[in-house]
């Protein structure tokens, strides 16, 4: 619906309503909510409007003001109501009750309505709409991989294994594998794509199915690559800061935080992570990978995304490149979003020498006739390269302060949800 001063036609959902002596008082809802006045001595349908159940869908004539004391900053005092759909009467979610998790997830269909998730879906919206901009501007291009593919990229764990004519297949964990083959065609891409992962343990922050945005950059190694990383997610919080003011109010996000958000980004390395974790009495050692509790302690440290670097190779998949100052260690880099959220980007410089890469498959126990196209890039031209993969919903859960990363999406993939 348009807001707009003056006469105006409008439609929408019955999103509330209440009356009172002889005016009632309705909510409605088409990409926002207005709130309309009816009155008896004005609108012929009365009676028959007082009785229409929550979600009918009407047309209104009137006029419209705005009113900053109506709950929705805009007002209509209809004129002529006009009922396109009667709803039935036990919508699942009536005003002024609580509901609980179960209940919202297996009438998911219905409470894309609410409040709520207008507000989270309008962000998403804007928040790729904003990531899409910043990768355009910068000289990036958009290129897609395929879903079904033969190599795993992030470890065997997670894989989701597909029967494909009867040979073994699996969903993509990632599209960066083949971005490496499309650097040497098109330079530096980035795509917004599904990702899956078998996640068997029930977390706040893991999804099945996530919308996963990846970039791959030649002749770029971790400086560079870091660089580009803040200034992406500096442009892409600050957008959101300045055009989703009154959204981010309803999640008590003040625009502040986000506009604080810019480069250079604090930058520490997985030695020292480990090292301010031990101090803090955390039970870890040199070389275990940083679950979501150590991550939480160490964004107590910064209120603003942050670097660890320098992760070990056992931690980290196989295409790492190695630090050749210190082959312990790789030349990776997670951004971790503060206020306890953790992780949103996964990243880092890919082994460009074949030999090591090679030798890096085999000790993953990979199959290496999987990975022969993969080799063949380092055979032909390679050269230093590096990419990261920024998780959609977690993004949203920092941005909104969100509880549990299902809110972040439509329509949640987990261990336990499949419908609808
Ligand atoms: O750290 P990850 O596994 O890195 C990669 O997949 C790289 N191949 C990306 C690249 O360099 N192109 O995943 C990247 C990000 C994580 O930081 C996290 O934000 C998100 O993807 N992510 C998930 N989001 C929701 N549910 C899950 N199960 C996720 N697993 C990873
Ligand atoms: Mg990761």
């Amino acid at each position: 619906m348009e807001f707009k001063e003056g006469e105006s036609e409008i439609k929408g959902w019955i999103h509330a309503k209440r009356s009172s002596g002889g005016i009632i008082f309705l909510i409605l809802r088409e990409r926002g909510y207005v709130q309309v006045v009816v009155r008896k001595d004005k609108v012929k349908n009365f009676e028959e409007i007082e009785k229409l159940p929550l979600e009918s869908v009407i047309k209104i004539k009137g006029k419209m003001k705005k009113d900053d004391r109506s709950p929705f900053g805009w007002e209509v005092e209809a004129e002529e109501i006009e009922i396109l759909s009667k709803a039935k009467p036990d919508f699942p979610f009536m005003r002024k009750h609580k509901f609980n998790v179960d209940h919202i997830f297996k009438y998911r269909h219905l409470w894309l309505r609410s409040q709520k998730m207008f507000l989270i879906l309008k962000i998403r919206s804007e928040v790729l709409n904003f990531i899409r901009k910043w990768f355009i501007e910068n000289g990036y291009w958009e290129f897609q991989a395929p879903i079904f593919t033969a190599s795993a990229c992030e470890g065997g764990a997670t894989l989701f294994e597909v029967n494909y004519f009867g040979k073994k297949v699996y969903l993509t964990q990632s599209w960066q594998l083949y971005a490496e083959a499309a650097i040497a065609s098109l330079g530096k891409i980035f795509t917004i794509a599904p990702s899956f992962r078998a996640e068997k343990s029930r977390t706040r922050r893991h999804l099945t199915e996530y919308w996963h945005v990846e970039a791959e950059i030649p002749f770029c190694e971790l400086d560079c690559l870091m660089k580009e990383e803040e200034n992406f997610i500096s442009f892409v919080c600050q957008e959101i800061a300045r055009n989703c003011k009154e959204e981010l109010k309803f999640f008590n996000r003040d625009p502040k935080d986000l506009m604080k958000v810019e480069p250079p980004f604090p930058r520490i390395t997985y030695t020292e992570a480990i090292e301010i974790l031990q101090q803090k009495g955390v039970n870890v050692e040199w070389g275990e990978d940083l679950g979501a509790d150590e991550e939480r302690i160490l964004t107590q440290e910064f209120d603003i995304p942050f670097f660890v670097t320098h992760y070990p190779k056992q931690a980290k998949a196989f295409y790492h490149k190695v630090d050749r100052s210190n082959p312990k260690v790789t030349l990776s880099v997670d951004m971790l979003a503060p206020e306890g959220y953790g992780e949103i980007i996964g990243s880092g410089v890919r082994e460009d020498d074949y030999e090591i890469l090679l030798q890096r498959i085999k000790e993953e126990g990979l199959d290496s006739k999987n990975y022969e196209w993969y080799l063949d890039l380092r055979k032909y031209g390679s050269i230093p390269h590096a990419g990261f993969g920024l998780g959609l919903e977690r993004l949203l859960m920092w941005i909104c302060k969100l509880k549990h990363i299902r809110e972040a999406i439509a329509f949640p993939r987990t261990i336990n949800r499949i419908y609808p």
